[in-house]
């Protein structure tokens, strides 16, 4: 099953190590934020990253000066708003976390007019300084950000859809948190593979593709889909205004991130889903989508098929398309008239 070889992947030794990952400059883009502060603090435990990169528009050499007290061996540097350019020097890898969070009572993207732009102008300066640097995109929405970022790319003639990747990991631990509540199973057997995009109904999990997953049903299993397509709703409502998640965020964005790193640096089977240009429903007119995605050397190596899905599952897909249709469309559109 796609959810299992997930599962492994994610739980596989971090020791992994090669001349290439020796190399590996990251740079992360908000790094000042809610979710950049606590990914900069993983990425600097993580063995695969050698130099840390902090870059926002306030407060990354703060950051920076204390992430680089942890007692890892890479090197943490910190660049203030008018060094974008010299943060991106040399990187291989683009954490982006710059944008500004939901609120109660708004959906992702009611985000968009504000983190349009800042996404595409942060496309732009890797297009100039790093053009060879794999981008992954936490901002939202993150349906419409993905579709910015590349468009931005392909205008300054460096777009190759193996290195953009939209960071969908948030709903991948969540589905499998919630799966382990419901069933009292281990999160680890609870490996839920999600695809479609990342907002509301565009969220689609695979449960029945796993052992656990399959026995859930009736109004348990719409309650459980449900939570994991809103589960980003609860931590709005409970930060009341102060933002959305940020930690949870920021251990998925690490996890993703490690998942590329191992497969930048030649580790095989690394499969997770993520969401990237892909032609699995581009006849329908959606050029991205998020499935399993096995990540090698050049990032995106092989899109997964959907697999076998349930009735319900079919309806999720469904309700998916259309809004993601939208979501899309809204990100190019945006993108051909700047
Ligand atoms: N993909 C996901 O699953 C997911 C989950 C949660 C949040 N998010 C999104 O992540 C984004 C950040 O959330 P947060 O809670 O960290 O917000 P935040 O406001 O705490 O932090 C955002 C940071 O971005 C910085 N920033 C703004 N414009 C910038 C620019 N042009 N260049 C560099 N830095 C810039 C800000 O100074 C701030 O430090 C939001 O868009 C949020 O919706 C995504």
């Amino acid at each position: 099953m796609f959810s299992r070889s997930a599962s492994r992947t994610f739980t596989q030794s971090r020791q992994f190590s090669s001349s290439a990952a020796r190399q590996t400059k990251v740079a992360v883009l908000g790094a000042g934020g809610g979710i950049g502060q606590p990914l900069s603090l993983l990425l600097k435990q993580n063995k695969l990253v050698t130099s840390l990169n902090l870059y926002d528009i306030r407060g990354a050499p703060g950051v920076a000066a204390d992430v680089s007290h942890i007692d890892s061996p890479s090197k943490v540097t910190g660049y203030p708003a008018d060094q974008l350019d010299q943060a991106l020097e040399g990187v291989k890898v683009v954490v982006i976390p710059a944008g500004v969070p939901r609120k109660p009572g708004m959906t992702r993207d009611d985000l968009f007019n504000t983190n349009a732009s800042i996404v595409r102008d942060l496309a732009a300066a890797v297009a100039r300084v790093s053009p060879e640097a794999h981008l992954l995109i936490i901002s939202n929405p993150v349906n419409s950000t993905v579709p910015i970022v590349s468009e931005t790319l392909k205008k300054a003639g460096v777009y190759n859809p193996q290195r953009v990747f939209g960071v969908t990991t948030l709903d991948v631990v969540r589905a499998a948190r919630f799966l382990s509540e419901v069933t009292g199973a281990h999160p680890d057997e609870c490996k839920v593979t999600v695809v479609g995009g990342h907002s509301g109904s565009t969220i689609v999990p695979l449960l029945s593709q796993i052992a656990h997953g399959k026995g859930v049903k009736g109004e348990t299993y719409d309650k459980l889909v449900h939570r994991i397509q809103f589960g980003g709703d609860e931590v709005v409502k409970a930060k009341d205004g102060a933002g959305s998640a940020t930690l949870s965020m920021a251990y998925a964005g690490a996890k993703f991130a490690d998942a590329l790193l191992r497969g930048l640096s030649g580790e095989k089977g690394v499969v997770t889903p993520t969401f990237v240009k892909s032609d699995l429903f581009a006849q329908e007119g959606i050029e991205y989508f998020s499935s399993n995605v096995e990540l090698g050397v050049n990032g995106v190596e092989n899109i997964h098929p959907l697999g076998p899905l349930s009735a319900e599952e079919e309806k999720l897909l469904a309700a998916c398309l259309p809004d993601l249709k939208k979501n899309i469309e809204k990100g190019e559109a945006f993108a051909a008239q700047s």
